[in-house]
Protein backbone atom coordinates (compact mmCIF):
# COMPACT_ATOMS: atom_id res chain seq x y z
CA UNK A 1 0.00 0.00 0.00
CA UNK A 2 1.15 3.38 -0.97
CA UNK A 3 2.28 5.55 2.19
CA UNK A 4 1.10 9.14 2.33
CA UNK A 5 3.77 11.14 5.35
CA UNK A 6 3.76 14.76 5.68
CA UNK A 7 4.09 16.80 8.66
CA UNK A 8 0.39 17.77 9.29
CA UNK A 9 -2.67 17.64 7.76
CA UNK A 10 -5.09 21.07 7.28
CA UNK A 11 -8.40 20.60 5.89
CA UNK A 12 -11.17 23.28 4.30
CA UNK A 13 -11.98 26.28 6.75
CA UNK A 14 -15.60 25.66 7.95
CA UNK A 15 -14.64 21.31 7.36
CA UNK A 16 -17.65 19.48 9.76
CA UNK A 17 -16.01 17.64 12.49
CA UNK A 18 -18.54 15.10 13.99
CA UNK A 19 -19.94 11.75 14.10
CA UNK A 20 -23.18 10.02 13.29
CA UNK A 21 -25.28 7.69 14.93
CA UNK A 22 -28.93 7.16 14.79
CA UNK A 23 -32.18 7.40 16.33
CA UNK A 24 -33.17 3.69 17.25
CA UNK A 25 -29.47 2.63 18.30
CA UNK A 26 -29.60 5.72 20.63
CA UNK A 27 -32.50 7.34 22.24
CA UNK A 28 -34.12 4.17 24.09
CA UNK A 29 -37.50 4.68 25.57
CA UNK A 30 -38.79 2.42 22.88
CA UNK A 31 -42.54 2.75 23.98
CA UNK A 32 -42.33 5.62 26.19
CA UNK A 33 -44.31 8.51 25.51
CA UNK A 34 -46.33 6.77 22.73
CA UNK A 35 -43.32 5.55 20.27
CA UNK A 36 -45.07 2.27 18.91
CA UNK A 37 -42.68 -0.61 17.61
CA UNK A 38 -40.55 -0.73 14.92
CA UNK A 39 -39.32 -4.04 12.93
CA UNK A 40 -36.51 -4.43 15.59
CA UNK A 41 -38.82 -3.94 18.39
CA UNK A 42 -40.64 -6.50 17.35
CA UNK A 43 -38.07 -8.60 16.30
CA UNK A 44 -36.50 -8.62 19.72
CA UNK A 45 -40.26 -9.31 21.39
CA UNK A 46 -40.19 -13.04 19.15
CA UNK A 47 -36.93 -13.80 19.29
CA UNK A 48 -34.58 -12.26 21.60
CA UNK A 49 -31.75 -14.74 21.34
CA UNK A 50 -30.88 -13.60 18.23
CA UNK A 51 -29.35 -10.00 19.32
CA UNK A 52 -25.80 -10.76 20.78
CA UNK A 53 -26.14 -11.22 24.85
CA UNK A 54 -29.82 -10.84 24.29
CA UNK A 55 -29.77 -6.87 24.48
CA UNK A 56 -32.74 -5.28 22.76
CA UNK A 57 -33.63 -2.19 21.41
CA UNK A 58 -35.56 -0.98 24.83
CA UNK A 59 -33.12 1.39 25.97
CA UNK A 60 -30.01 1.58 23.61
CA UNK A 61 -27.91 4.72 25.11
CA UNK A 62 -31.11 6.63 26.61
CA UNK A 63 -30.33 9.52 24.66
CA UNK A 64 -34.21 10.38 25.31
CA UNK A 65 -33.41 11.47 28.45
CA UNK A 66 -29.75 12.17 28.47
CA UNK A 67 -29.37 14.10 25.40
CA UNK A 68 -28.82 17.56 27.25
CA UNK A 69 -25.39 15.95 29.13
CA UNK A 70 -24.39 14.35 25.56
CA UNK A 71 -24.41 16.96 23.95
CA UNK A 72 -22.08 18.76 26.17
CA UNK A 73 -20.35 15.63 25.85
CA UNK A 74 -20.30 16.65 22.07
CA UNK A 75 -19.20 19.85 22.71
CA UNK A 76 -16.82 17.28 24.94
CA UNK A 77 -15.38 16.09 21.91
CA UNK A 78 -14.80 18.95 18.98
CA UNK A 79 -18.14 18.24 17.62
CA UNK A 80 -19.25 21.15 15.05
CA UNK A 81 -21.79 18.90 13.62
CA UNK A 82 -23.81 15.77 14.25
CA UNK A 83 -26.02 13.18 12.46
CA UNK A 84 -29.16 11.63 14.27
CA UNK A 85 -32.17 10.26 12.78
CA UNK A 86 -36.01 10.61 13.52
CA UNK A 87 -37.62 8.07 14.50
CA UNK A 88 -41.06 7.24 12.24
CA UNK A 89 -42.17 4.83 14.74
CA UNK A 90 -42.13 7.89 17.64
CA UNK A 91 -43.25 10.99 15.34
CA UNK A 92 -45.92 9.02 13.35
CA UNK A 93 -46.75 5.99 15.61
CA UNK A 94 -48.97 4.51 13.26
CA UNK A 95 -46.98 5.26 10.26
CA UNK A 96 -49.71 7.51 8.80
CA UNK A 97 -52.12 10.00 10.50
CA UNK A 98 -51.60 11.73 13.68
CA UNK A 99 -48.28 12.85 15.28
CA UNK A 100 -47.51 12.55 18.27
CA UNK A 101 -46.54 15.99 20.01
CA UNK A 102 -44.55 14.30 22.58
CA UNK A 103 -41.64 13.10 19.89
CA UNK A 104 -42.50 16.78 18.28
CA UNK A 105 -41.46 18.38 21.62
CA UNK A 106 -38.35 15.68 22.07
CA UNK A 107 -36.96 16.46 18.44
CA UNK A 108 -37.31 19.95 18.77
CA UNK A 109 -35.47 20.02 21.95
CA UNK A 110 -32.58 17.97 20.57
CA UNK A 111 -32.36 20.16 17.34
CA UNK A 112 -32.53 22.96 19.86
CA UNK A 113 -30.19 22.39 22.09
CA UNK A 114 -27.55 21.33 19.41
CA UNK A 115 -27.67 24.87 18.03
CA UNK A 116 -27.46 26.79 21.08
CA UNK A 117 -23.76 24.28 21.34
CA UNK A 118 -22.83 25.55 17.92
CA UNK A 119 -23.27 22.09 16.77
CA UNK A 120 -25.01 21.80 13.48
CA UNK A 121 -27.98 19.05 13.30
CA UNK A 122 -28.00 16.82 10.34
CA UNK A 123 -31.08 14.86 10.05
CA UNK A 124 -31.81 11.57 8.72
CA UNK A 125 -35.12 10.12 7.92
CA UNK A 126 -35.10 5.86 8.04
CA UNK A 127 -32.05 4.57 9.32
CA UNK A 128 -33.75 0.47 8.88
CA UNK A 129 -36.60 0.94 11.48
CA UNK A 130 -39.45 0.64 9.69
CA UNK A 131 -42.66 0.87 11.72
CA UNK A 132 -43.83 -2.72 12.30
CA UNK A 133 -47.25 -1.79 11.24
CA UNK A 134 -45.56 -0.68 7.97
CA UNK A 135 -44.25 -3.93 7.59
CA UNK A 136 -47.67 -5.72 8.15
CA UNK A 137 -48.63 -4.03 5.16
CA UNK A 138 -45.66 -4.99 3.24
CA UNK A 139 -43.01 -2.59 4.29
CA UNK A 140 -40.78 -1.56 1.33
CA UNK A 141 -42.50 -3.84 -1.31
CA UNK A 142 -45.59 -1.86 -0.94
CA UNK A 143 -46.42 1.21 -2.39
CA UNK A 144 -48.61 2.55 0.55
CA UNK A 145 -45.92 2.30 2.84
CA UNK A 146 -43.66 4.77 -0.05
CA UNK A 147 -46.70 7.19 0.47
CA UNK A 148 -46.58 7.04 4.10
CA UNK A 149 -42.88 7.35 4.39
CA UNK A 150 -43.10 10.70 1.90
CA UNK A 151 -45.72 11.87 4.21
CA UNK A 152 -43.85 10.93 7.01
CA UNK A 153 -40.47 13.00 5.37
CA UNK A 154 -42.76 16.01 4.36
CA UNK A 155 -43.74 16.13 7.97
CA UNK A 156 -40.34 16.19 9.32
CA UNK A 157 -39.05 19.50 6.47
CA UNK A 158 -42.32 21.43 7.30
CA UNK A 159 -41.67 20.93 11.51
CA UNK A 160 -38.21 20.95 11.53
CA UNK A 161 -37.10 22.72 8.34
CA UNK A 162 -36.77 26.16 9.52
CA UNK A 163 -33.83 25.04 11.48
CA UNK A 164 -32.22 21.99 10.08
CA UNK A 165 -30.43 22.81 7.02
CA UNK A 166 -29.03 18.71 5.83
CA UNK A 167 -31.31 16.36 5.36
CA UNK A 168 -30.76 12.84 4.36
CA UNK A 169 -34.05 10.59 3.48
CA UNK A 170 -31.80 6.96 4.17
CA UNK A 171 -29.38 5.20 5.88
CA UNK A 172 -27.17 2.70 3.97
CA UNK A 173 -30.15 1.73 2.20
CA UNK A 174 -28.63 -1.71 0.66
CA UNK A 175 -28.36 -2.79 4.09
CA UNK A 176 -32.36 -3.34 4.70
CA UNK A 177 -31.79 -5.42 1.23
CA UNK A 178 -28.80 -7.40 2.41
CA UNK A 179 -29.94 -8.11 5.33
CA UNK A 180 -33.43 -8.62 5.14
CA UNK A 181 -34.49 -9.85 2.01
CA UNK A 182 -31.08 -11.64 0.81
CA UNK A 183 -28.64 -12.93 3.82
CA UNK A 184 -31.54 -14.18 5.97
CA UNK A 185 -29.84 -11.44 9.20
CA UNK A 186 -32.27 -9.14 10.18
CA UNK A 187 -35.87 -9.41 10.27
CA UNK A 188 -38.24 -9.98 8.11
CA UNK A 189 -35.43 -12.78 7.22
CA UNK A 190 -36.77 -13.21 3.28
CA UNK A 191 -34.22 -14.95 1.03
CA UNK A 192 -35.44 -13.73 -2.23
CA UNK A 193 -33.41 -11.61 -4.71
CA UNK A 194 -36.56 -10.73 -6.75
CA UNK A 195 -38.39 -9.05 -3.82
CA UNK A 196 -35.39 -7.50 -2.89
CA UNK A 197 -34.68 -6.09 -5.68
CA UNK A 198 -38.31 -5.09 -5.43
CA UNK A 199 -37.41 -3.26 -2.18
CA UNK A 200 -34.64 -1.77 -3.20
CA UNK A 201 -36.64 0.11 -6.28
CA UNK A 202 -39.14 1.10 -4.17
CA UNK A 203 -36.83 2.64 -1.58
CA UNK A 204 -35.26 4.89 -4.74
CA UNK A 205 -38.56 5.75 -5.50
CA UNK A 206 -39.20 6.90 -1.72
CA UNK A 207 -36.39 8.66 -1.86
CA UNK A 208 -36.80 10.51 -4.81
CA UNK A 209 -40.00 11.07 -3.99
CA UNK A 210 -39.13 12.72 -1.10
CA UNK A 211 -36.92 14.94 -2.30
CA UNK A 212 -39.13 16.19 -4.64
CA UNK A 213 -41.46 17.12 -1.47
CA UNK A 214 -38.36 19.00 0.06
CA UNK A 215 -37.74 20.67 -3.20
CA UNK A 216 -41.35 21.98 -3.89
CA UNK A 217 -41.37 23.13 -0.40
CA UNK A 218 -39.01 26.00 -1.26
CA UNK A 219 -36.47 24.87 2.41
CA UNK A 220 -33.41 26.40 2.78
CA UNK A 221 -31.23 23.80 2.92
CA UNK A 222 -29.64 20.81 1.25
CA UNK A 223 -31.10 17.44 0.61
CA UNK A 224 -29.27 14.05 0.06
CA UNK A 225 -28.56 10.38 0.92
CA UNK A 226 -25.87 8.76 2.52
CA UNK A 227 -24.69 5.67 0.96
CA UNK A 228 -22.27 2.75 2.34
CA UNK A 229 -19.80 2.69 -0.48
CA UNK A 230 -17.47 -0.78 -1.22
CA UNK A 231 -15.69 -0.52 -3.62
CA UNK A 232 -15.01 -4.07 -5.26
CA UNK A 233 -11.06 -4.34 -6.47
CA UNK A 234 -10.31 -7.43 -8.52
CA UNK A 235 -7.97 -9.79 -7.54
CA UNK A 236 -5.92 -9.67 -10.62
CA UNK A 237 -6.11 -7.61 -13.79
CA UNK A 238 -7.13 -10.09 -15.63
CA UNK A 239 -10.02 -9.51 -17.83
CA UNK A 240 -12.49 -11.99 -15.92
CA UNK A 241 -11.79 -11.10 -12.43
CA UNK A 242 -12.17 -7.06 -13.52
CA UNK A 243 -15.47 -8.02 -15.03
CA UNK A 244 -16.25 -9.59 -11.54
CA UNK A 245 -15.45 -6.44 -9.54
CA UNK A 246 -17.20 -4.73 -12.18
CA UNK A 247 -20.78 -6.54 -11.73
CA UNK A 248 -20.26 -6.40 -7.74
CA UNK A 249 -19.96 -3.00 -8.51
CA UNK A 250 -23.24 -2.64 -10.15
CA UNK A 251 -25.08 -4.71 -7.32
CA UNK A 252 -23.39 -3.00 -4.21
CA UNK A 253 -22.41 0.63 -4.95
CA UNK A 254 -23.77 1.77 -8.11
CA UNK A 255 -27.69 0.25 -7.59
CA UNK A 256 -28.31 3.10 -5.48
CA UNK A 257 -25.23 5.84 -6.23
CA UNK A 258 -26.26 6.01 -9.97
CA UNK A 259 -30.04 6.66 -9.71
CA UNK A 260 -29.57 9.39 -6.54
CA UNK A 261 -27.04 11.08 -8.53
CA UNK A 262 -27.66 10.56 -12.54
CA UNK A 263 -31.13 9.69 -12.33
CA UNK A 264 -30.77 6.35 -13.83
CA UNK A 265 -30.20 2.74 -13.40
CA UNK A 266 -26.37 1.12 -14.37
CA UNK A 267 -27.23 -0.02 -17.91
CA UNK A 268 -25.61 -2.93 -17.38
CA UNK A 269 -27.21 -3.79 -14.07
CA UNK A 270 -30.87 -3.43 -15.99
CA UNK A 271 -29.31 -6.39 -18.33
CA UNK A 272 -28.10 -9.00 -15.84
CA UNK A 273 -31.56 -8.53 -14.20
CA UNK A 274 -33.62 -8.66 -17.33
CA UNK A 275 -31.97 -11.59 -18.87
CA UNK A 276 -32.74 -13.51 -15.64
CA UNK A 277 -36.41 -12.09 -15.23
CA UNK A 278 -35.36 -9.81 -12.08
CA UNK A 279 -36.28 -6.78 -12.92
CA UNK A 280 -38.95 -5.21 -10.12
CA UNK A 281 -41.85 -3.96 -10.91
CA UNK A 282 -41.77 -0.47 -11.82
CA UNK A 283 -44.60 1.98 -12.20
CA UNK A 284 -45.72 4.60 -14.13
CA UNK A 285 -43.75 7.71 -13.20
CA UNK A 286 -41.15 6.03 -11.47
CA UNK A 287 -38.40 6.75 -13.42
CA UNK A 288 -39.33 10.42 -14.28
CA UNK A 289 -39.04 11.31 -10.27
CA UNK A 290 -35.86 9.46 -10.02
CA UNK A 291 -34.84 11.60 -12.95
CA UNK A 292 -36.15 14.35 -11.50
CA UNK A 293 -34.78 14.11 -8.85
CA UNK A 294 -31.09 14.16 -8.35
CA UNK A 295 -29.55 15.27 -4.37
CA UNK A 296 -27.40 18.25 -3.55
CA UNK A 297 -25.13 16.27 -1.35
CA UNK A 298 -23.98 12.63 -0.75
CA UNK A 299 -22.85 11.20 2.53
CA UNK A 300 -20.10 8.47 1.90
CA UNK A 301 -20.06 5.79 5.19
CA UNK A 302 -16.38 4.10 4.01
CA UNK A 303 -15.68 1.20 6.12
CA UNK A 304 -14.15 -1.51 4.00
CA UNK A 305 -13.63 -3.00 0.29
CA UNK A 306 -14.95 -5.67 -1.27
CA UNK A 307 -12.36 -8.05 -3.10
CA UNK A 308 -13.49 -10.25 -5.37
CA UNK A 309 -12.45 -12.69 -8.12
CA UNK A 310 -14.22 -14.40 -11.44
CA UNK A 311 -16.60 -17.28 -10.47
CA UNK A 312 -14.89 -20.25 -9.93
CA UNK A 313 -16.86 -22.62 -6.99
CA UNK A 314 -20.17 -23.35 -9.24
CA UNK A 315 -23.63 -22.34 -8.69
CA UNK A 316 -25.90 -25.39 -7.17
CA UNK A 317 -28.28 -26.16 -10.29
CA UNK A 318 -31.83 -24.61 -9.19
CA UNK A 319 -30.41 -22.46 -6.50
CA UNK A 320 -32.19 -19.40 -6.14
CA UNK A 321 -30.26 -16.15 -7.63
CA UNK A 322 -27.86 -14.19 -5.28
CA UNK A 323 -25.11 -11.65 -7.06
CA UNK A 324 -22.73 -13.98 -5.67
CA UNK A 325 -23.57 -16.12 -8.76
CA UNK A 326 -21.34 -14.04 -10.77
CA UNK A 327 -18.03 -13.57 -8.82
CA UNK A 328 -16.47 -15.08 -5.65
CA UNK A 329 -15.25 -13.33 -2.45
CA UNK A 330 -11.69 -12.89 -2.77
CA UNK A 331 -9.36 -13.16 0.08
CA UNK A 332 -6.30 -11.18 -0.59
CA UNK A 333 -3.20 -12.44 0.87
CA UNK A 334 -1.26 -9.64 3.28
CA UNK A 335 -4.66 -7.63 4.08
CA UNK A 336 -5.04 -5.67 6.79
CA UNK A 337 -7.51 -6.85 9.50
CA UNK A 338 -9.19 -5.05 12.43
CA UNK A 339 -8.80 -8.30 14.68
CA UNK A 340 -11.37 -6.87 16.92
CA UNK A 341 -14.40 -6.67 14.45
CA UNK A 342 -12.91 -8.94 11.63
CA UNK A 343 -13.30 -6.32 8.91
CA UNK A 344 -10.22 -5.24 6.40
CA UNK A 345 -8.65 -2.31 6.73
CA UNK A 346 -7.64 -0.36 4.14
CA UNK A 347 -7.90 3.36 4.22
CA UNK A 348 -6.94 4.54 0.49
CA UNK A 349 -10.06 3.23 -0.47
CA UNK A 350 -11.38 6.17 1.17
CA UNK A 351 -9.49 8.04 -1.75
CA UNK A 352 -10.69 5.91 -4.66
CA UNK A 353 -14.11 6.57 -3.66
CA UNK A 354 -13.12 10.85 -3.52
CA UNK A 355 -11.31 10.44 -6.97
CA UNK A 356 -14.54 8.36 -8.15
CA UNK A 357 -17.02 11.07 -6.92
CA UNK A 358 -14.73 13.61 -8.20
CA UNK A 359 -14.24 12.11 -12.11
CA UNK A 360 -17.79 10.35 -12.59
CA UNK A 361 -20.27 11.75 -10.34
CA UNK A 362 -19.71 15.24 -11.56
CA UNK A 363 -17.83 16.18 -8.42
CA UNK A 364 -20.72 16.55 -6.82
CA UNK A 365 -20.34 17.83 -2.94
CA UNK A 366 -20.13 14.69 -0.18
CA UNK A 367 -19.15 14.07 2.84
CA UNK A 368 -17.24 11.15 4.51
CA UNK A 369 -20.82 10.48 6.75
CA UNK A 370 -19.23 7.02 8.68
CA UNK A 371 -15.89 5.67 9.21
CA UNK A 372 -15.02 3.82 11.86
CA UNK A 373 -13.34 1.28 14.11
CA UNK A 374 -15.46 -1.70 15.78
CA UNK A 375 -13.53 -2.86 18.51
CA UNK A 376 -15.12 -6.05 20.56
CA UNK A 377 -14.08 -6.31 24.62
CA UNK A 378 -13.10 -2.60 24.43
CA UNK A 379 -12.64 -2.65 28.21
CA UNK A 380 -9.81 -4.54 28.57
CA UNK A 381 -7.96 -1.10 27.17
CA UNK A 382 -9.05 0.71 30.24
CA UNK A 383 -6.10 2.66 32.08
CA UNK A 384 -5.62 3.33 35.67
CA UNK A 385 -7.50 6.94 35.54
CA UNK A 386 -10.32 4.52 34.26
CA UNK A 387 -10.59 5.43 31.25
CA UNK A 388 -10.45 3.72 27.48
CA UNK A 389 -6.60 4.29 25.80
CA UNK A 390 -8.09 3.63 21.91
CA UNK A 391 -4.89 4.53 20.48
CA UNK A 392 -6.09 1.84 17.50
CA UNK A 393 -8.75 4.28 16.77
CA UNK A 394 -6.87 7.28 16.71
CA UNK A 395 -4.24 6.04 14.53
CA UNK A 396 -6.99 4.26 12.35
CA UNK A 397 -8.99 8.12 12.07
CA UNK A 398 -5.22 9.84 11.22
CA UNK A 399 -4.37 7.24 9.06
CA UNK A 400 -7.66 7.25 7.05
CA UNK A 401 -8.40 11.44 7.46
CA UNK A 402 -4.64 11.38 5.34
CA UNK A 403 -6.51 10.04 2.73
CA UNK A 404 -9.20 12.60 2.56
CA UNK A 405 -6.87 15.29 2.35
CA UNK A 406 -4.94 13.91 -0.10
CA UNK A 407 -8.22 13.58 -2.16
CA UNK A 408 -9.00 17.63 -1.05
CA UNK A 409 -6.03 18.26 -2.48
CA UNK A 410 -6.71 16.89 -5.56
CA UNK A 411 -9.83 18.70 -6.25
CA UNK A 412 -12.47 15.99 -4.50
CA UNK A 413 -15.69 17.91 -3.21
CA UNK A 414 -15.61 16.78 0.22
CA UNK A 415 -16.87 19.19 3.15
CA UNK A 416 -16.40 17.19 6.38
CA UNK A 417 -15.93 13.78 8.24
CA UNK A 418 -18.06 11.87 10.87
CA UNK A 419 -17.02 8.97 12.56
CA UNK A 420 -19.47 5.80 13.76
CA UNK A 421 -20.22 7.63 16.30
CA UNK A 422 -20.28 9.60 19.02
CA UNK A 423 -20.83 7.17 22.03
CA UNK A 424 -20.99 3.56 22.00
CA UNK A 425 -24.43 2.26 20.75
CA UNK A 426 -26.56 -0.25 19.94
CA UNK A 427 -26.54 -1.73 16.54
CA UNK A 428 -28.77 -4.16 15.73
CA UNK A 429 -28.39 -7.61 16.22
CA UNK A 430 -24.82 -7.00 17.16
CA UNK A 431 -26.18 -4.88 19.70
CA UNK A 432 -23.35 -3.32 22.34
CA UNK A 433 -20.76 -6.33 20.64
CA UNK A 434 -18.60 -3.75 19.05
CA UNK A 435 -17.35 -0.53 20.49
CA UNK A 436 -17.23 2.30 17.78
CA UNK A 437 -17.46 5.56 20.11
CA UNK A 438 -15.64 8.32 21.11
CA UNK A 439 -17.15 8.00 24.32
CA UNK A 440 -17.70 4.80 26.76
CA UNK A 441 -21.50 3.89 27.58
CA UNK A 442 -20.89 1.13 30.84
CA UNK A 443 -23.90 -1.19 30.08
CA UNK A 444 -22.62 -2.17 33.62
CA UNK A 445 -23.08 1.04 35.65
CA UNK A 446 -26.08 2.92 34.74
CA UNK A 447 -25.11 3.56 31.22
CA UNK A 448 -22.61 6.39 32.34
CA UNK A 449 -20.54 7.70 29.74
CA UNK A 450 -16.88 8.40 30.12
CA UNK A 451 -14.94 10.35 27.11
CA UNK A 452 -12.21 7.84 25.61
CA UNK A 453 -8.65 8.98 24.26
CA UNK A 454 -9.86 9.48 21.14
CA UNK A 455 -12.51 11.92 22.11
CA UNK A 456 -9.74 14.26 23.60
CA UNK A 457 -8.02 13.10 20.46
CA UNK A 458 -10.89 14.25 18.49
CA UNK A 459 -11.53 17.73 20.13
CA UNK A 460 -7.57 18.87 19.00
CA UNK A 461 -8.29 17.95 15.85
CA UNK A 462 -11.55 19.62 15.10
CA UNK A 463 -10.22 22.95 17.15
CA UNK A 464 -6.87 22.39 15.22
CA UNK A 465 -8.75 22.13 11.87
CA UNK A 466 -6.32 19.16 11.36
CA UNK A 467 -3.35 17.37 12.92
C1 LIG B 1 -22.97 1.04 9.88
C2 LIG B 1 -24.43 1.32 10.19
O1 LIG B 1 -22.83 0.54 8.61
O2 LIG B 1 -22.36 0.07 10.72
C3 LIG B 1 -24.71 1.38 11.69
O3 LIG B 1 -24.87 2.53 9.59
C4 LIG B 1 -24.03 0.24 12.41
O4 LIG B 1 -26.10 1.42 11.92
C5 LIG B 1 -22.53 0.26 12.11
O5 LIG B 1 -24.25 0.32 13.80
C6 LIG B 1 -21.68 -0.76 12.89
O6 LIG B 1 -22.08 -2.06 12.69
P1 LIG B 1 -21.59 -3.28 13.62
O7 LIG B 1 -22.26 -4.45 13.03
O8 LIG B 1 -20.11 -3.38 13.54
O9 LIG B 1 -22.03 -2.98 15.01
Amino acid sequence: MDKISRENYQFPKNFWWGSAASGPQTEGAADSDGKKPNIYDYWYSIEPGSFHNEVGPEHTSDFYHRYKQDIQLMKETGHNSFRTSIQWSRLIPDGIGEVNPKAVDFYNSVIDELIANDIEPFMNLYHFDMPMCMQEKGGWESREVIDAYVKFAETCFRLFGDRVKYWFTFNEPIVPVEAGYLYNLHYPKVVDFKRGAQVAHNTIVAHAKAVDVFKKLNIDGKIGIILNLTPSYPRSQEPEDVKAAHIADLFFNRSFLDPVTKGEYPKDLVEILKERELLPAVEPGDLEVIRNNPIDILGVNYYQPRRVKAKEDPVPAGAPFMPEHLFDPYIMPGRKINPHRGWEICEEVIYDIMMDIRDHYDNIPFFISENGMGVEGEGKFRNTEGFIEDDYRIEFIQEHLKWVHKGLQEGANCLGYHLWTFMDNWSWANSYKNRYGLVEVDLKNNLNRTIKKSGRWYKQLSENNGF
